[in-house]
């Protein structure tokens, strides 16, 4: 890329149709704000420097993005698109060129960017699209021999300039040469009392620098978000995109359009999805991974052969070959499984190793615990890990069985070997190999009568 590329992001105004508190870009799209797959599309193109245009809704976008070499511009008020880039003019000095990219405007791609780019030099290169409805938008305004000697916003169009269907998408490059002089040049003498960058366009044909029009390589990338229902739109095209990526990558998906990746998803061979499956931040799937319908797994790595089945949760996990987990199991931050575990229905796991063999296959919550290899955890047991002021950790040793709706009140151990009946509350450590029970005594009441309905 060139040494002198400026990337400015227009992301002041208010997107005023979202009807929402929040600033525009910041809404989410698969996850992140809108904003932020501009802000890493423009770093792709390892430009010099990255200028957001920010003003409504205070320093929410500024907090959002956080620094990392942005340059945060304030726009107060905000007076158009022109004024826009006139307030980053004293950071671009007046080498090179500068991209102007849109806050709103996320699935732009850097290939098509490249390609405007490329260009180079003294020119003003615009990116179009070619719309059936081009209500909105800008129009682009053509010369007999086919040149571009306008941008007509719709509200300063004419009824024939309203027919046109070649629009401005907003994004476009400036020769930074030109830039200050182009800045100072603009007025709002137009419908909207606007400062329009898009005059920029007269500027440059009385300068004779040439305007170029570029198509996006896809017809989505344009698009921008004004309302709730294109923010939906844009959300779909994304994960149709990453289904797309994902299945060409050799994964099966039971159906493409009811998949979600808010973050990566990386996936080994033969990794099969079911419907509705959410995959939030880093996970990974090793091969051979098979996820049931209707799951969440974030920030988890899963490994070969591994079954996630239906509803079941995973949050930043580790889980280990060829597990069974689920269905509706809840795994929760810090949980470490080795190979061949089972955790069944309803059971829940939080920062706990369980070791190879090992089984939790129903009902239960296993908290704060070190599960050695071999052991059978009963339906019902808890671990008793929070005593009303801080954690305490249970360690069961390998090769342990323990009985339904046990709790072990932690700190408490199990020895290597060790049966605890069913129904016992443990409260001191567990030597290895004995049986522990508690023992209450059952009680035969003969001749009693259960009450009646009257
Ligand atoms: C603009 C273009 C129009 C184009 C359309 C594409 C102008 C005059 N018009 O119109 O040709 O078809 O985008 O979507 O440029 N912004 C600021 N400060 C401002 C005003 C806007 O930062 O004072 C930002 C907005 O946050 C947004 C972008 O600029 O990211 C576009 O603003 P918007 O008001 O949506 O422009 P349009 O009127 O749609
Ligand atoms: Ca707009």
């Amino acid at each position: 890329m060139p040494a002198g590329l400026n990337v400015v992001i227009l992301a002041a105004g208010q997107g005023k149709r979202m009807r929402s508190r929040l600033p525009k870009v910041l809404h989410p799209l698969a996850g992140r704000p809108l904003i932020e797959h501009v802000v890493a599309t423009a770093r792709a193109l390892k430009p010099a420097r990255i200028c957001v245009v920010y003003g409504h809704g205070g320093e929410q976008v500024p907090q959002a993005l956080r620094g990392d070499g942005l340059i945060f511009v304030k726009q107060q008020p905000q007076l158009g698109t022109g004024h826009a880039l006139a307030q980053a003019l004293p950071h671009l000095g007046s080498a090179g060129l500068t991209l102007v990219l849109y806050g709103d405007v996320p699935l732009i791609g850097d290939e098509t960017l490249a390609a405007m780019i490329a260009g180079g030099g003294d020119r003003l290169t615009l990116l179009t699209a070619e719309l059936d409805d081009p209500s909105g938008y800008g129009r682009i305004v053509r010369n007999r021999r086919g040149s571009i000697t306008a941008i007509v916003e719709e509200k300063d169009a004419s009824v024939a300039q309203r027919a046109i269907r070649e629009v401005n998408t907003g994004i476009m490059v400036l020769p930074g040469a030109r830039l200050g002089e182009w800045m100072s040049k603009l007025s709002n003498r137009n419908a909207q009392r606007e400062y329009y960058l898009t005059d920029v366009v007269p500027l440059a044909s009385a300068d004779r620098v040439a305007v170029v029009a570029v198509k996006a390589r896809t017809p989505w990338e344009a698009l921008g978000v004004n309302s709730k229902q294109q923010l939906a739109q844009l959300e779909r095209i994304y994960q149709w995109q990453r289904a797309t990526r994902l299945m060409d990558a050799g994964v099966t998906l039971a159906d493409p359009m009811r998949l979600d990746v808010r973050g990566n998803l990386a996936c080994g061979a033969d990794v099969r999805i079911d419907v509705n499956c959410v995959f939030e931040g880093e996970v990974r799937l090793a091969d051979r991974v098979e996820v049931g319908a209707n799951c969440v797994l974030r920030d988890t790595e899963v490994g070969p052969g591994t079954r996630i089945e239906p509803f079941t949760l995973v949050d930043a996990a580790k889980i280990g070959a060829n597990c069974r987990v689920g269905p509706y199991a809840r795994i929760r931050p810090g949980t470490r499984l080795a190979e061949d575990v089972h955790i069944g229905n309803f059971v829940e796991v939080k920062a706990a190793e369980i070791g190879a063999r090992s089984k939790a296959n129903h009902l239960a919550y296993i908290g704060d615990a070190s599960v050695g290899r071999d052991v059978n955890i009963g339906a019902g047991t808890i671990t008793c890990n929070y005593d009303g002021a801080a954690k305490h950790r249970t360690v069961i040793d390998d090769d342990v069985q323990i009985g339904s709706d046990v709790q072990l009140v932690a700190p408490v151990s199990i020895g290597a070997g060790a049966t605890i009946g069913a129904g016992a509350t443990i409260t001191e450590d567990v030597p290895p190999g004995v049986l522990a029970v508690t023992e209450k005594k059952q009680v035969v009441k003969p001749g009693w009568k259960r009450p009646q309905k009257k």
